[in-house]
């Protein structure tokens, strides 16, 4: 093809694109008005239940919000009757792994090529949004395919959560985030490999510039990966503080993934936004996670998972055996970065075990030192801070994104009402009715 033809084709797609996003048929969103009942509603922002309220929604958007009877409700809306059931917002997942199956894991992963992990990606991105997760953080795919994901959702062409997605994640030579599978001949390097402040600056740029909005990188060793030590620390503190400052300066976040204790304080003195894992933070490290306003997203239901259906999954000795050792150290140090007030955000490492089930972890939060309110406010308003969103989503207020669930069961009394969920909006749009009967 010639180089023209190739512009006009581009443009032909885009303009094609464009039609289907403003096609009143798309499953976008609805223009009408739809007004919610709520038995009951959490307020995630004070904490509190308020009870019979009423949600104005027009398009994709809140516009109005308030006690039943303080609200004018308009003649033609459609009216959703949820007052006998607990609406709360969309939850949101800061980690999770769309592109990665559960029983695809070690050498399994060679035989997976980039489209196929798209196509995971779609079936996977359907589960998390009927189960209740309206907003995901992807951390880490190879060759763009979140991009792809992510940008197939918001045209409306298969449903899914709302995404931001990393990108490959940038981590160093034979590092957690590199693939360390094979011998020297075969020369497997993972996508987002780079050593060196510059280098890892690249890095960055070339995430922005195929589409990421986050920035993931491997500041440890990890569980999974051949070959890592959990404890070492992976990049140097100026590498750590190049990909930072690029990330800030192109308007990105960072998410840094690290268990070691070393690692997780380098990478927050370096300007991190969330340590991922954080399994073996210190002392020092929840001083200064505290004193950087750092959010710790410790996936502490993930371990059950690895140490139960690991081995028939794929996982390889070595990371069953670093499983053993770090799983219970991260879920007290889960407990004692909480009582010291360290921000907290909800995130799973879904991908790992089963899309779906990201809502098992509430329980573990709970076993490990959170009100249910806590843990509810980690996966809602806390997340849409993290994530930089906070305008849009993580809560049930005029101007935000009509993002929201409703479960039969009140959440504060039982957790595990959340992986029951039986209503799920999106923008405005009804994903799954189980509750209000009147629907196909
Ligand atoms: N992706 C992570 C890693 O390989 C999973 C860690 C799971 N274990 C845990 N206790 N959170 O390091």
């Amino acid at each position: 093809m010639t180089r023209s033809a190739v512009i006009m084709l581009v443009a032909l797609i885009m303009v094609a694109s464009h039609a289907l996003a403003d096609d009143p048929r798309s499953n976008r969103e609805s223009a009408a008005v739809i007004v919610i009942h709520a038995g009951a509603l959490l307020d995630v922002e004070n904490g509190e239940v308020l009870e019979q309220q009423v949600l104005v929604i027009e398009g994709d958007r809140i516009v109005a919000a308030g006690d039943a009877g303080s609200i004018d409700v308009p003649a033609d809306a459609q009216e959703i009757d949820l007052r006998h059931a607990t609406v709360l917002p969309g939850l949101l997942d800061g980690h999770v792994h769309l592109t990665s199956r559960h029983d695809v894991h070690g050498y399994r992963r060679l035989a997976i090529s980039t489209p196929r992990a798209a196509i995971s990606g779609a079936a996977n991105a359907r589960i998390t949004l009927d189960t209740g997760f309206t907003t995901v953080r992807n951390v880490g795919a190879p060759g763009f395919a979140d991009v792809a994901l992510r940008d197939a959702i918001e045209a409306g062409e298969i449903p899914g959560p709302r995404m931001l997605v990393s990108g490959p994640s940038i981590g160093i030579t034979g590092g957690h985030c590199d693939n360390n599978l094979l011998p020297a001949e075969y020369a497997a390097v993972a996508d987002g490999v780079a050593d060196g402040p510059w280098a890892v600056r690249q890095r960055v740029r070339e995430n922005a510039k195929y589409g990421a909005n986050v920035i993931k990188f491997c500041g440890t060793g990890g569980v999974l990966s051949k070959g890592t030590t959990i404890g070492a620390r992976q990049f140097t503190f100026e590498e750590m503080q190049a990909i930072v400052d690029e990330a800030h300066t192109l308007g990105m976040r960072v998410a840094v993934h690290a268990h070691g204790t070393e690692g997780i304080k380098t990478a927050i003195r370096a300007g991190a936004d969330s340590i991922e894992h954080a399994s073996l933070i210190d002392d020092e490290g929840i001083r200064l996670a505290l004193e950087h306003g750092t959010f710790l997203s410790m996936d502490i239901y993930v371990s059950d998972f690895i140490l139960g259906s690991g081995e028939e999954m794929g996982i390889l000795p070595e990371s069953l055996e670093k499983e053993r050792e770090v799983g219970t150290l991260q879920r007290e140090n889960f407990r004692r970065a909480l009582e010291a007030g360290v921000r907290m955000s909800f995130g799973s490492d879904a991908g790992v075990y089963p899309h779906g089930d990201n809502a098992r972890q509430f329980a573990h939060m709970l076993e490990w030192g959170m009100t249910p309110m806590q843990a509810i406010q980690a996966a809602t308003v806390h997340a849409a801070e993290l994530f930089g969103l906070d305008a849009d989503v993580g809560a049930l207020t005029p101007g935000r994104f009509a993002d929201l669930i409703a479960v039969a069961d009140d959440p504060l009394e039982n957790v595990d009402a959340l992986t029951r969920v039986d209503f799920v909006m999106k923008g405005g749009k009804v994903y799954r009715d189980e509750l209000t009967g009147d629907r196909d």
